[in-house]
């Protein structure tokens, strides 16, 4: 290894600082790095440092070559210990420094996780990685970004219940902005699993329960976090999670086992992936789940024959966190070795975590029980995100500031947006300004809660309560607040002063929900009530009389049947991340308009689960619950304004379709006083279908529509033989000639079906 006495200068500063602030101090904004010059003739880093290895200018550095020359010249040159290591994550820890020196020096380690909130670390451990070892391969540095970084948004579900692909799209570029400039090279994020069960805590991080508005949103968080170009430096690596199946955990038990059909599997679970790799996804994370007993880090059929067979994948894939390990866990693999041979040849490229693969693969490739092409191949995909990332030409990261103020914004906007107004009976909302608002309940004043799960580097002191929102919007009205009692305790003795606030007011605005800590990983519940006394505050303070807006905080579809029937009117808001307060109290008083919609079913129990709008139909009558309701508290799709639409009947351009296209249309009229946002649904029936029975719905499509009172508006879809299809369990996208039928409807339980011929 020789380096140039120019390199050695800059390489001094940086190992003084850590973070390289003597070298780059002076240095352009992140977003301005294209003003960097090359420091001299000769040297192609067109950064601060001169990386290369050996003073030529070998292929695989010269970023002038194509990524797939410099990938094939690097591999060439790497032993079978170097490319064992690059299919190696481990968590980065205070002592990563000095522990892994030695490991980094022998490039040994392919990446970190947990990154953040160390950039100084990070650009250290990148050091002895790049300037270190004998090839100087970069570390490429992984964290879970999951609906903001340092600003910290609505959960993705919540997101996803503003039905506005675009806005997921701003909130993960921000969100990437500000992972990028804290040195996080690749987010952990979108979560895209499908999810039916709100038992299961991880509903809170993906997109709801329909395949199609999930591949939207998959698409849409992809774009946003990984931007046109993967080398710009504002911009991360995205990650597909967690393939396949994981949100179909039995009983709503996190991790727990899946049993999926093929062609439930290909029409409802790999969609969002697939439009997610469509979108080009650098990274996808194999799940802990086990999918027809057969454990889906170890899953060769989805991993290798869908993922790259059929989709063409070329990024490369990461087990989830010791996943490769747990297969001995799971009684698949009989010791950690067979486990590398299992996860390496169903193609898990990096084992995050556990080291089956770093302990295991020498003596499997000195006893050819693994092939060293299968290790070339993942050592491939891994480098090729590498290189598409820019790593090898900027290794380092810069202190930058984002834009917080702009990012602020966003969190409020988003946090509107993705309220839902589940019932407003006589007008109660929006709130006037003047006389006096109750505000009862633990989540009055609350801030740690109103993050979520996964929230980032968010921290609770940025957090604005709904209090301070209202107070904001509501100048002229006294707020008397009372807490009531606690989110899960059982102590009561805050309900006299709850009670005494509600009989002062006009009106009363009930903060009630779930913790943060009872969503997201490792959080299931089996009951999807209040917890704690919250439902018997609500009953006390219901029994005053006094008109209540209920504000629900939760992480998932919450089962409160007595809530929704008592309560004046209920607005779900999720757990709405750091503007939470004055995002809803932008929605409480109407400064913005109500116009989420949900992206799942809203149980009226737990004994109805799994429920949802795109299920089959029986050979009989659907039949009751001989103790409960049998429908949904509130469907799919469905969410309420301040202003009323009617819809017209669905019509149809023609009656049968063979090539070329069929419209739908229906006319939307705002009959209410007020502006508002309608989101009008196409949902679609196939009557009959050989590979598979279909849905009794499906939706196909949606457009955004906001009306001034009196004005009415065409809706027009355009469907062609395409757009009817479904995957059949081969993985073929057929659309079979036969009867079909469309509607546009306010929610997936309105409207009626028109029906058309698809002639062969
Ligand atoms: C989770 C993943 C996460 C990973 C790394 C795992 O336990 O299932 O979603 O990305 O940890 O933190």
């Amino acid at each position: 290894m020789k380096k140039t006495a120019a390199g050695m200068v800059l390489l001094v500063a940086l190992a003084a600082t850590g973070f390289g602030q003597g070298a780059d101090q002076q240095a352009p904004a992140l977003a301005g790095g294209g003003a960097l010059q090359p420091q001299r003739p000769g040297i192609y880093h067109r950064g601060w440092i001169d990386l290369d290895k050996n003073g030529v200018k070998d292929v695989y550095e010269d970023p002038a070559q194509p990524i797939d020359a410099r990938v094939d010249d690097l591999l060439r040159r790497m032993t079978p210990a170097e490319r064992i290591g690059q299919l190696w994550q481990r968590k980065m820890g205070a002592d990563s420094v000095a522990q892994d020196a030695a490991l980094l020096a022998a490039g040994g380690l392919g990446s970190y996780l947990g990154a953040a909130p160390d950039a100084g670390r990070r650009n250290q451990l990148q050091r002895a990685a790049v300037e270190d070892s004998r090839l100087g391969i970069p570390l490429i540095f992984g964290f879970d970004t999951i609906h903001g970084f340092r600003t910290i948004f609505p959960i993705p579900l919540a997101l996803s219940c503003a039905w506005d692909p675009a806005l997921v799209e701003r909130v993960d570029a921000a969100a990437a902005a500000e992972s990028a400039a804290a040195g996080v090279d690749w987010v952990f994020a979108p979560m895209v699993d499908i999810a039916r069960d709100p038992r299961w805590g991880r509903i809170a991080e993906g997109f709801g329960e329909d395949p199609w508005l999930g591949g939207q949103m998959a698409a849409a968080a992809v774009r946003g976090f990984q931007g046109g170009n993967l080398a710009d430096p504002g911009h991360v690596v995205a990650c597909l999670k967690h393939f396949v199946g994981y949100g179909a955990a039995e009983g709503g038990r996190d991790y727990n086992s899946t049993e999926i059909g093929r062609f439930t599997l290909r029409n409802v679970y790999l969609p969002p992936f697939q439009a997610g790799v469509a979108a080009g996804a650098g990274t996808l994370m194999s799940a802990f789940n086990s999918l027809d007993s057969v454990p889906a880090s170890a899953n060769r059929f989805t991993l290798t024959d869908v993922l790259r067979g059929q989709w063409h994948f070329s990024g490369f894939v990461v087990s989830d966190w010791a996943a490769v390990e747990e297969l001995v866990d799971h009684g698949y693999a009989a010791d950690k070795a067979q486990a590398a041979v299992m996860a390496l040849g169903a193609g898990v490229d990096m084992e995050m975590v556990s080291d089956c693969y770093r302990s295991g693969l020498p003596a499997l490739l000195a006893s050819g029980r693994v092939q060293d092409s299968a290790v070339d191949a993942a050592v491939r995909r891994i480098l090729r995100v590498k290189f598409a990332k820019g790593l090898f030409d900027e290794p380092y990261s810069r202190p930058v500031t984002p834009a917080a103020a702009a990012a602020a914004a966003l969190a409020r906007e988003a946090a509107a947006r993705a309220c839902v107004l589940l019932k407003n009976d006589g007008a109660s909302l929006p709130l006037r300004d003047g006389g006096t608002v109750a505000l009862i309940g633990p989540l009055a004043a609350d801030r740690h809660d109103l993050l979520g799960c996964w929230f980032g580097l968010g921290r609770d002191e940025d957090v604005v309560t709904l209090r301070d929102g209202l107070a904001a919007e509501l100048p002229g009205t006294k707020l008397l607040v009372a807490r009531g009692c606690g989110l899960t305790d059982s102590d009561t003795t805050g309900f006299a002063e709850a009670v005494a606030a509600a009989r002062q007011a006009d009106a009363v605005v009930l903060a009630v929900g779930e913790p943060a800590a009872w969503s997201g990983e490792h959080n299931s519940r089996s009951d999807l009530g209040l917890p704690g006394v919250q439902q018997a505050l609500f009953d006390a303070v219901a029994a005053t009389g006094r008109p209540i807006v209920a504000v629900l905080f939760a992480g998932r579809p919450l089962a409160v049947p007595s809530v929704l029937a008592r309560a004046a009117a209920v607005l779900m808001a999720w757990h709405p991340g750091m503007e939470g307060g004055p995002g809803i109290a932008d929605v409480l008083t109407g400064k913005t308009d109500p116009s989420g919609r949900l992206t799942t079913t809203l149980p009226a129990s737990v004994g109805q689960l799994p429920v949802y709008y795109d299920h089959l139909a029986t050979g009989r009558p659907f039949i009751e619950y001989k103790d409960g309701p049998t429908a949904p508290s509130r469907p799919f799709g469905f969410g309420l304004t301040y202003t009323r639409f009617a819809y017209g009947p669905t019509r149809l351009s023609a009656e049968r379709l063979q090539s070329g296209a069929i419209t739908v249309t229906a006319t939307i009229a705002n009959v209410g006083a007020r502006a508002g946002t309608e989101v009008a649904q196409l949902y679609l029936h196939a009557a009959a279908c050989s590979f598979g029975a279909r849905p009794i719905r499906e939706l196909k499509g949606f457009q955004r529509v906001t009306l001034q009172p009196g004005e009415t508006r065409e809706v027009v879809f355009t469907l062609t033989a395409r757009d009817l299809g479904c995957w059949t369990p081969g993985g073929q996208w057929q659309a079979e000639p036969g009867r079909y039928e469309s509607v546009i409807a306010p929610d997936a339980a309105s409207g009626r079906m028109t029906g058309f011929t698809l002639e062969p």
